[in-house]
C-alpha cells in the first residue's frame, strides 16, 4: 500500500511573516465585498503576486445556487498567469453569523481544481493560507498537496498549450 502525505504548517496570526499578515488583512477586508444572503458565509480571498501586488475577491451568491462563485475563483478569474508576474500566495478567510465559528476555512474542491490549474499554468507553487475569524492559520506551501491524483491537461489528449 502506498501512502500520500504532505507537509502543512499551523501558525497563529501574529507569527506570520509581515507580508502575509498584510495579505490576511486584505482577505479579511474583502469579506465585506461578499454577497452571501443564502449561506450567510462571507468569504474573502487575497492573492499576492510575485511583484508584491495584491488582488482581492469575495464570494458572490445567486438565487440560482450553482450560479454563485466562491471567493477564490472570483479573484483568480481576474488574473492572467501568462504575464511575467506569478501568483505567490493566496489567503482565504470568512466572517460568519455564528460567532462561535472560528476555524480556518479550506477551499472547496472546485476551487482546489482551479487553483491547481493556475499553478500548473504558471509553473511555480502557489502557497495557501487558510484562515478564519479565530487566530489559527493553516499554510500549505504547494496547492498540489490539496488535490492529489488530480484531473488535468494530461488527461485530455486534445490539450494544446496556449502560447
Ligand atoms: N465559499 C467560498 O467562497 N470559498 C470556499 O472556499 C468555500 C465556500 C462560499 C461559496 C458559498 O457562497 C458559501 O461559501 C457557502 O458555501
Amino acid at each position: 500500500m502506498d501512502v500520500f502525505s504532505f507537509p502543512y504548517q499551523q501558525y497563529l496570526k501574529d507569527e506570520l511573516p509581515e507580508e502575509i499578515k498584510q495579505l490576511v488583512a486584505m482577505a479579511e477586508a474583502a469579506c465585506a465585498q461578499a454577497y452571501a444572503p443564502y449561506s450567510q458565509l462571507k468569504v474573502g480571498a487575497a492573492v499576492l503576486m510575485t511583484d508584491g501586488q495584491t488582488i482581492t475577491g469575495a464570494n458572490q451568491e445567486n438565487a440560482s445556487y450553482p450560479v454563485g462563485i466562491c471567493a477564490e475563483r472570483a479573484v483568480l478569474s481576474t488574473i492572467n498567469p501568462s504575464d511575467d508576474r506569478k501568483i505567490k500566495a493566496i489567503a482565504v478567510t470568512y466572517t460568519a453569523e455564528d460567532t462561535t465559528q472560528l476555524a480556518p476555512i479550506a477551499p472547496c474542491g472546485m476551487c482546489r481544481q482551479s487553483i491547481l490549474e493556475m499553478q500548473h499554468r504558471q509553473g511555480t507553487p502557489i502557497t495557501l493560507y487558510m484562515c478564519g475569524p479565530g487566530n489559527e492559520v493553516t499554510m500549505v506551501e504547494d496547492s498540489e498537496f490539496l488535490l492529489p491524483f488530480s484531473f488535468g491537461n494530461k488527461d485530455l489528449p486534445g490539450y494544446k498549450p496556449q502560447g
